[in-house]
């Protein structure tokens, strides 16, 4: 068992609030929430590789041409015939061909595999003699990692000399850290170690009631997006998820929402009592509320809702489960 605190309104006492819903999660030896994935919004296809989703990585190590004086030479762009020298302060951290004790693979087996990325694709400056060159590093208008003292400055006559960095290709499907936990706070906060769901107070779920019913049918309505975001994080698309005291059928409008977010095909049972009392013997929450803001949001225009893929019935609460059919007590149907 674990609790999860959502923030409630503020009692206005001195400026501090200790007003907190609790949710109490209670899990299954298997069940995991979700989580999220870390900056999975980074990663993307513009060249339609066959590989799927990347993003790149810096090509380089904080080391300097001095430190490392065999890791000047240019990486070589093919398609453009354009070289790409290293940043004298942080030079490539990767070897070339040839190299004695390569632990990695050289930036030419890379090139093969496409795995290079050519930033500024295409632009380029180019010495024809080193007098230029030099005359180019004195007057500050050389390429910003041409230096006087380089040892291979006879190496930059006579190329294209691409403006822009060379970075790796790091793949989405390779990615084997966990995604984000989620936080037992939620606030919408995210940190390093772990992201928050954004929920809203329980005065949005007393909003979103009278947006249907244009009254206040249900005391104290969850609000929307907390019951969504934890059924998000809780289910696959194809679950079904069972509330046992639906009261106003908040699960039933998050589950609505959630699948026509994501294309989702999850099922819903709500189960509600009447709260019929001897004072109040026709009271029937579960007909009045529970069931007819289901019908309501079913028969809404509102693309925010799913439509009921599978019908809508409502049942009699005293009769045993086994006893579906029109004469055992099933009350109606939405279609
Ligand atoms: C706290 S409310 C649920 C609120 C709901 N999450 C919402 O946002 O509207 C609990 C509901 O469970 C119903 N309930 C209480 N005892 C029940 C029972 N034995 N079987 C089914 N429902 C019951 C109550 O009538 C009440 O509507």
């Amino acid at each position: 068992m674990k609790s999860t605190i959502s923030r409630t309104r503020s009692p206005g006492w001195i400026n501090y609030s200790k007003d907190h819903d609790f949710v109490l999660v209670y899990r299954k030896p298997k069940f995991e929430f979700h989580g999220t994935d870390k900056n999975r919004n980074d990663y993307s296809n513009a060249d339609n590789d066959e590989r799927g989703d990347w993003t790149d990585d810096p090509l380089q190590q904080p080391k300097t041409f001095k430190q490392r004086g065999n890791a000047v030479y240019f990486i070589h762009d093919p398609e453009t015939d354009i070289y790409y020298p290293p940043n004298p302060n942080r030079v490539w951290s990767v070897g070339q061909r040839g190299d004695k004790g390569l632990s990695e693979r050289p930036w030419e087996d890379l090139a093969d595999d496409k795995l290079l990325v050519f930033k500024k694709k295409g632009q380029f400056v180019r010495y024809d003699t080193k007098a230029e060159l030099l005359a180019a590093i004195d007057d500050k208008t050389a390429h910003k990692f041409a230096r006087a003292d380089l040892p291979n400055l006879d190496d930059w006559v006579g190329k294209k000399i691409g403006l822009g960095s060379v970075r790796i290709k790091k793949f989405l499907k390779d990615r084997t850290d966990n995604p984000n936990p989620l936080s037992s706070l939620l606030d919408g906060i995210t940190t390093d170690e772990s992201i928050s769901i954004e929920v809203g107070k329980t005065t949005e779920g007393t909003r979103e009631i009278r947006a249907i019913f244009s009254e206040s049918a249900f005391d104290y309505p969850k609000p929307v997006s907390l019951i969504r975001e934890l059924v998000r994080q809780s289910t696959s698309p194809n679950d079904l998820v069972l509330d046992f005291f639906a009261g106003s059928a908040t699960t039933a409008q998050a589950v609505m929402e959630l699948n026509s977010e994501d294309g989702g095909d999850r099922r819903f049972i709500m189960v509600s009592s009447s709260e019929a009392t001897d004072d109040d013997p026709d009271k029937n929450i579960c007909r009045d509320v529970t069931a007819e803001r289901v019908r309501r949001l079913n028969a809404s225009d509102d693309k925010k809702y799913a439509d009921l893929a599978a019908g809508f019935v409502r049942s009699s609460s005293t009769l045993p489960l086994n006893t579906h059919g029109p004469d055992n007590g099933f009350i109606d149907s939405i279609r």
